[in-house]
């Protein structure tokens, strides 16, 4: 049955405190109105029709299919926790807009951690954006993802975007909790979408998400036997952070943007970074590697000293200082009273950044997730694409791409003897013949591998090169 959730009291958005180099905007407050239909909640034992009918969503302004969207709730597993919080995860799910109704599904997941997922539903690779007049506009119909594939967008973990529980242990503490939760969510989904059941489904996300991805792909894979899960894609993700997040001096040299004596500066904090790892303190890391680049819980870092940038996610762009580059106007147009009642999300507050969810990770940063990637990687027919914007410094190619050689599975030798291919986007729509070049791919066939690096984009590829990235995810999903 789905319930109506009572309005829940406003928590005051906080302003993010130091240097926060994210591109994310501060947290929007929950409306004060009082006269906002409750928010609808979907939980297990639903009636499809009836939660259909409730998450249904159509905009005056947009013609495509109707979107559904609500909270999809079940009991958050939390070891020592008794009883178990009740998570409600916000969904919001876009049918395909070609209305194939046996089109793919693709999740979408943000990083941070502590990001929202609308993000990339706004402003990457979904079908509507919004503007400065707090209107919808139709986003490149040739390059959004959402033309043949139905795209649901998850706020993960719990506490990011709308999702919320009423209980403090409902945040996560580690990838395991990330992967049950989501498939847990999943479940709820597919409750009330039991028509999806039939559809090839591809889980896909970004940055930190690189390793929610193979949690969640994981859980699903080895508890839910009848989910249709055929691939991951994971675009710069810190899928194994002690061997990804080094070398940055030496990649940061190569570009021209320290000297060879600040490379031995940030050569220092990765030493550092090394011992404590060694040590087995991941967080003395995490917070060596914070004041080097990451910066989340810093006044400065090293790396935004010498740069003169906190922005790490593309070396051709500049600073904007803490504000957007470009302005995203869609968190705070998911506030207003309007569309707040058009989604059914009540007064809940909406976090496009949760930073105490990223606190209560804090020791997870430095681990990877490994042991959940292998098993996918290796496993007959199942398809993973692994990806990086060319530009990109937090998790630039070559920072990946020293983890996938290292990497012990089954697939190493063949991955290692496998060429690199230019890849082109043939009559793209650039004018500079060169431009066709979209990137670069090396493939392991055996084992559905794909690793790809995207020309020209940054650490948000579908957002810096729409074309591109298109190109890339419909291969593919629509390849073998
Ligand atoms: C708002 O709408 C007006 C009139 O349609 C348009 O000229 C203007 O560019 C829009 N502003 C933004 C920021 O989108
Ligand atoms: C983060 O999530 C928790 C749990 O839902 C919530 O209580 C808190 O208000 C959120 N913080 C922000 C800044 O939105
Ligand atoms: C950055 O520079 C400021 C001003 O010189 C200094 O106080 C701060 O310690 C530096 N931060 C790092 C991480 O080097």
């Amino acid at each position: 049955m789905w319930s109506l959730a009572s309005l829940l009291l406003a928590t005051p958005a906080l302003a993010l405190h130091g240097l926060k180099s994210t591109l994310l905007p501060l947290n929007q407050p929950a409306s004060s109105s009082s006269s906002i239909s409750p928010a609808v909640i979907l939980a297990s034992g639903l009636d499809p029709q009836e939660a259909q009918d409730a998450t249904r969503v159509s905009f005056d302004s947009w013609s495509g299919p109707d979107q559904h969207t609500g909270f999809l709730s079940f009991e958050g597993q939390r070891p020592g926790s008794s009883p178990a919080p009740t998570v409600n995860s916000f969904f919001w799910y876009l049918p395909a807009l070609n209305e194939d109704p046996d089109a793919p599904l693709l999740i979408w997941l943000q990083g941070g951690p502590g990001g929202s997922s609308l993000y990339g539903m706004f402003e990457e690779i979904g079908p509507m954006g919004i503007d400065g007049n707090m209107t919808i506009f139709e986003r490149d119909p040739k390059f959004n993802w959402n033309q043949k594939y139905s795209l649901l967008f998850l706020d993960n973990p719990c506490g990011v975007g709308f999702s919320f529980s009423n209980e403090e242990s409902c945040f996560v503490t580690d990838q395991t909790q990330v992967g049950n939760d989501l498939a847990d969510a999943l479940d709820v989904f597919y409750e009330a979408f039991p028509a999806q059941l039939s559809n090839d489904l591809y889980i896909t996300g970004e940055s930190y998400a690189g390793k929610y991805v193979p949690a969640f792909a994981y859980t699903v894979f080895t508890r839910d036997a009848g989910v249709p899960l055929k691939g991951i894609s994971v675009g710069d993700g810190a899928m194994n952070p002690p061997a990804q997040f080094f070398n940055y001096g030496d990649l940061l040299y190569y570009v021209g943007m320290v000297s060879s004596s600040q490379r031995d500066v940030f050569r220092q904090y990765e030493a550092t970074m090394q011992a404590a790892l060694d040590a087995g303190d991941d967080e003395a890391a995490f917070e060596a590697f914070d004041e080097m680049l990451n910066g989340d819980f810093q006044t400065s870092t090293y790396y935004g000293n010498v740069t003169g940038t906190t922005n790490y996610f593309n070396f051709q762009q500049g600073d904007c200082g803490l504000a957007p580059c470009e302005p995203e106007y869609y968190a705070d147009w998911v506030g207003t009273d309007a569309i707040r009642e058009q989604i059914h999300v009540g007064a809940i507050p909406y976090a496009s950044f949760n930073e105490t969810v990223e606190v209560e990770l804090k020791g997870d940063w430095m681990r990877g997730v490994v042991d959940m990637l292998v098993p996918l990687l290796e496993a007959p027919d199942f398809k993973v694409l692994v990806y990086s914007g060319q530009n990109d410094i937090i998790l630039g190619p070559p920072l990946t791409e020293q983890f996938l050689d290292a990497l012990e599975w089954d697939g190493k030798d063949l991955y290692a003897a496998a060429d690199r291919e230019v890849w082109k986007v043939e009559g793209g729509s650039q004018q500079d013949q060169l431009d066709e070049i979209a990137g670069y791919v090396k493939k392991v066939e055996k084992y559905n591998f794909q690793y790809s690096i995207v020309r020209g984009a940054g650490h948000m590829v579908p957002l810096d090169q729409p074309e591109r990235a298109h190109d890339m995810i419909t291969a593919f999903v629509d390849g073998q």
